[in-house]
Order: structure tokens, then C-alpha cells, then sequence
């Protein structure tokens, strides 16, 4: 799929241009089942630095661009209170489905997303589109756990992905932020590529960044992509 939206980018010269992502374009990725992102165990970065991201109990945790990650039962299990955000029927249903959870689901009275709650209300997934989201839909948040959606979103909406993020989080809020850094020049992505120095320009004002690691990870995936080196960046940000 990814091969095909980059043939389909090509423009005359015969230049692959960045990929743009629409919301239709991923929902066809989940009807084609086009979800090689997903995993199916728990997220080993959430794993290894969640003690640093949920410090106490019963944290209200936003999972933006949340597929239907597993993670999100983890959470919850842990007696965190989940809120997914996602564009995609499939995914959600899926989600619940796979994870064996009854949910109910209702339209929000006055903002364009359906919502979809486990019927224990420990999680809800709200289904439409982020850049549409806001306190007033769901509230704000302590923690936003973020792996494959920073990294999903296209380059140039990156902006105003962070405000939309930024405007539902208190002072000292938490972000785990998971993103990946490989020679663009071969492959357009998503996942995109994100350098440092973009981190440090989009986050430095409005948040304590904290590297937490950088560490090689060239799988058979990516090699596919044509790719020698591809790093993963942990990243924790505190909101000032
Ligand atoms: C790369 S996947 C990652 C899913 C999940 N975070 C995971 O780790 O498995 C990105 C997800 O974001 C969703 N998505 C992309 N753009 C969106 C938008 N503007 N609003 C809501 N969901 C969006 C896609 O449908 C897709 O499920």
C-alpha cells in the first residue's frame, strides 16, 4: 500500500514527493488491512518508561492516532483512565472485538465524533478527526502515551498537531514521545522521519524535554523501504 500511495505520488520529473496522508487515505488502509504498524504485545517503550510517565495512580491518559493498540487495554488494566482518539471504525471495533471488551457507542451532542466506551467506561475511543479535538470534547489529560502517532502525521501538519495536543494538557503534564530518524532521502515515509533539531524547535518553548534514549533498530520492514540506519528516539516532555 505504501509502495502503491508512493508510485502515486511521483510527480512529472519522475520525483517521489513527500507522502500526504488524508484521513480517507488511512481509513482505506485499515479496510485493505494495511496495518503492518500494529503489534499485537504491549509496546516495549511503554514498558520500560512508564513508571516515569504515569508517577501515580488513576492518570487520565490520552492515546492520539490510537489504531487499536493493545496498549491501551494495558493502561487501563493498571487502573488508568484511557482515552483513544481515532479515525477509523475498524480499528475501534477491532479493538474492542479482539480485546474481548463490550462497548457502547453514541454520537457526541455538539462535536463531529462518535464514542465509543467500554461498558466498564475505563476506556473510551472517540472516532473522527484530531485536528477537530479539544478539552471540550473530552477533558484534559496527565499523560499522553504517543507511538505511531506523532510519527504518522505529515510533516506539515506537525504544528498544529502539537497545539492540538498542547491545548488538552495541564502544567506538568506528560508526554512519552516515541519517534523514529532515517535517511528521508530514501524513503518518503509515514512513519516520517523526525530529527532532533525538529523536536527541539517544535517542543523546547512549551516543555522540558528529556531525551530518554536513542537506539538503533533496522528490521526487515524497513529494510524493505531501502533503509541502512534507522534510529528510535524516546522522548519525555513535561509541560511548563
Ligand atoms: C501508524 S497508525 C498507529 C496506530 C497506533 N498508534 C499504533 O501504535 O498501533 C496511525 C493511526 O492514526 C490514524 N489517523 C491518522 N490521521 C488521523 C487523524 N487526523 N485523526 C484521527 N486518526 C488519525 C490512522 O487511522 C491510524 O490508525
Amino acid at each position: 500500500c505504501n509502495f502503491l500511495q508512493i508510485m502515486n505520488k511521483v510527480n512529472a520529473y519522475g520525483d517521489v514527493e513527500n507522502v500526504v496522508m488524508t484521513c480517507e487515505d488511512w481509513k482505506v488502509r485499515w479496510e485493505k488491512k494495511h496495518t503492518r504498524f500494529h503489534i499485537s504485545e504491549v509496546n516495549s517503550s511503554l514498558l520500560k518508561h512508564e513508571h516515569l510517565l504515569l508517577e501515580k495512580a488513576n492518570c487520565s491518559v490520552f492515546v492520539p492516532l490510537s489504531g487499536k493498540s493493545v496498549d491501551m487495554k494495558y493502561l487501563a488494566d493498571k487502573s488508568h483512565r484511557v482515552v483513544g482518539l481515532e479515525f477509523s471504525e475498524i480499528a475501534i471495533r477491532d479493538f474492542f472485538a479482539e480485546q474481548n471488551i463490550k462497548f457502547t457507542v453514541e454520537k457526541h451532542p455538539s462535536h463531529p465524533f462518535n464514542i465509543y466506551r467500554s461498558s466498564d467506561s475505563a476506556i473510551t475511543i472517540y472516532q473522527g478527526d484530531l485536528f477537530q479535538f479539544n478539552s471540550n470534547v473530552a477533558g484534559k489529560f496527565d499523560a499522553v502515551w504517543d507511538r505511531g502517532s506523532f510519527v504518522a502525521i505529515n510533516p506539515s501538519q506537525r504544528v498544529s498537531y502539537c497545539d492540538v495536543i498542547c491545548e488538552m494538557l495541564n502544567p506538568s503534564s506528560k508526554w512519552l514521545l516515541n519517534t523514529f530518524a532515517y535517511d528521508r532521502s530514501k524513503y518518503p515515509g509515514p512513519p516520517n522521519d523526525t530529527s532532533d533539531e525538529e523536536i527541539s524547535e517544535l517542543f523546547d518553548t512549551r516543555f522540558d524535554v528529556k531525551l530518554l534514549e536513542v537506539y538503533d533498530s533496522l528490521n526487515p520492514a524497513q529494510i524493505s523501504w531501502g533503509l541502512d540506519w534507522f534510529k528510535v528516539r524516546n522522548s519525555l516532555l513535561v509541560k511548563k
